[in-house]
């Protein structure tokens, strides 16, 4: 193999996040405007284009690839992706092939996904209370993520739920989603909401809650151990003694994680996006598109990730939002 991929503070970089669509059949309010104008299909990556970029990654050393969008699973013969991708498992180079879903097509694909090497999954559900659901995806059914959440474990896959926590919306429900994870047998991380794209009039520093206090009200009710243990991501986890179960926080607010940061994101259109909360971005896709080889291709991929930034820097403490990014969460794929 070559040189594997390390950026400028000595991190190596082998995990690769991808959009594959900038669409979704929901319209959360902190990731979209409600009439969002999308990319006309023909900026998008070709399903041949998107398996040229993620083996080209591969072969520079990514060991874990998450699919994300937009809803990943609504761009349309997604599963043909996920097959080919699971030659990169067979053959040892990917450890893991994963998704972040809104869980809506699950029923439809939980199945196919478990065919094609994926092992556990991270599913996107901020509230258990159909009302609330409907009003913070506006497009959303609970009933049918629910549904989607059972195929999967049918399927066998792990699951990790994933919450936004949104001051005076599931703040109430902490207690719920944790007792509702352990009955399940699933995963639960907590995010801090973070400041990305223009959605009108949406007021960030009234949705957010900080993770520190929610972790507080845990341990009110519950002894709380920090584990050591990394999944490659973001989130650090405590362990509940009571019921032990594992409960994650990834807080990009409140904690900087930002020093043992390994992923990179790409975009739909190619675009290669070093951070998730700075704008440098590099083109994939010329130097894809300019040959039937992949040595420009690598070349740009290098360039790319010599010039990574140490980290983020949003902030909400000085009572306004600093660092807030005009790219919808939609676009680099959360
Ligand atoms: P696992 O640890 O493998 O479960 O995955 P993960 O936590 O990396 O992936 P997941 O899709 O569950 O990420 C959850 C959310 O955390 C993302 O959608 C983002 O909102 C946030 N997040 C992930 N990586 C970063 C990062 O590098 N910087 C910031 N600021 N937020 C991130
Ligand atoms: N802040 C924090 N998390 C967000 N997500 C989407 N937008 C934001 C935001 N502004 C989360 C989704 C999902 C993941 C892909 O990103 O809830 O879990
Ligand atoms: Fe769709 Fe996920 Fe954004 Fe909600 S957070 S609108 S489910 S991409």
């Amino acid at each position: 193999m070559s040189t594997p991929l390390i950026d400028p503070f000595a991190r190596p970089i082998n995990y690769l996040r991808v959009s594959v669509t900038d669409r979704c059949d929901f319209r959360c309010v902190y990731c979209m405007a409600e009439n969002m104008t999308f990319l006309p299909k023909k900026e998008l990556l070709s399903l041949e284009e998107l398996d040229r970029m993620c083996s080209t990654f591969v072969r520079l050393g990514v060991e874990k690839l998450r699919i994300t969008g937009g809803e990943p699973l609504v761009r349309r013969d997604i599963m043909s992706f996920f097959a080919k991708m699971t030659r990169h498992l067979e053959s040892g180079a990917l450890r893991e092939l994963t998704v972040t879903t809104n869980g809506s097509q699950l029923r439809r694909f939980a199945r196919q996904l478990a065919d094609c090497g994926v092992r556990r999954i991270n599913v996107s559900l901020d509230t258990l209370d159909e009302k609330k659901f409907a009003d913070i995806t506006r497009w959303g059914r609970l009933a049918q993520v629910l549904d989607g959440i059972d195929a999967a474990q049918e399927a066998g896959l792990r699951i990790k739920i994933n919450t936004v926590a949104l001051k005076g919306f599931n703040e109430d429900e902490l207690f719920t989603l944790q007792e509702w994870c352990a009955e399940r047998g699933m995963d639960l991380t907590f995010i801090e909401v973070m400041p990305m794209g223009d959605l009108g009039n949406e007021d960030r520093l009234d949705q957010y809650w900080s993770l520190k206090d929610l972790r507080g009200r845990l341990a009110e009710r519950f002894t709380l151990h920090d584990l050591a243990e990394r999944t490659g991501g973001p989130a650090r986890y405590v362990q509940l003694e009571e019921t032990g179960q594992k409960i994650g926080f990834i807080t990009p607010l409140t904690h900087n994680f930002c020093e043992s940061c390994n992923r990179v994101r790409l975009t739909c259109t190619g675009e290669l996006y070093m951070c998730l909360g700075q704008e440098d971005m590099a083109d994939l896709r010329a130097p894809l598109r300019a040959s039937e080889g992949d040595g420009q291709l690598e070349e740009a991929i290098r360039a790319a990730i010599a010039r990574k930034p140490k980290g983020h820097d949003f902030d909400y403490s000085r009572q306004k939002v600093d660092g807030q990014m005009t790219r919808h969460m939609s676009h680099t794929g959360g």
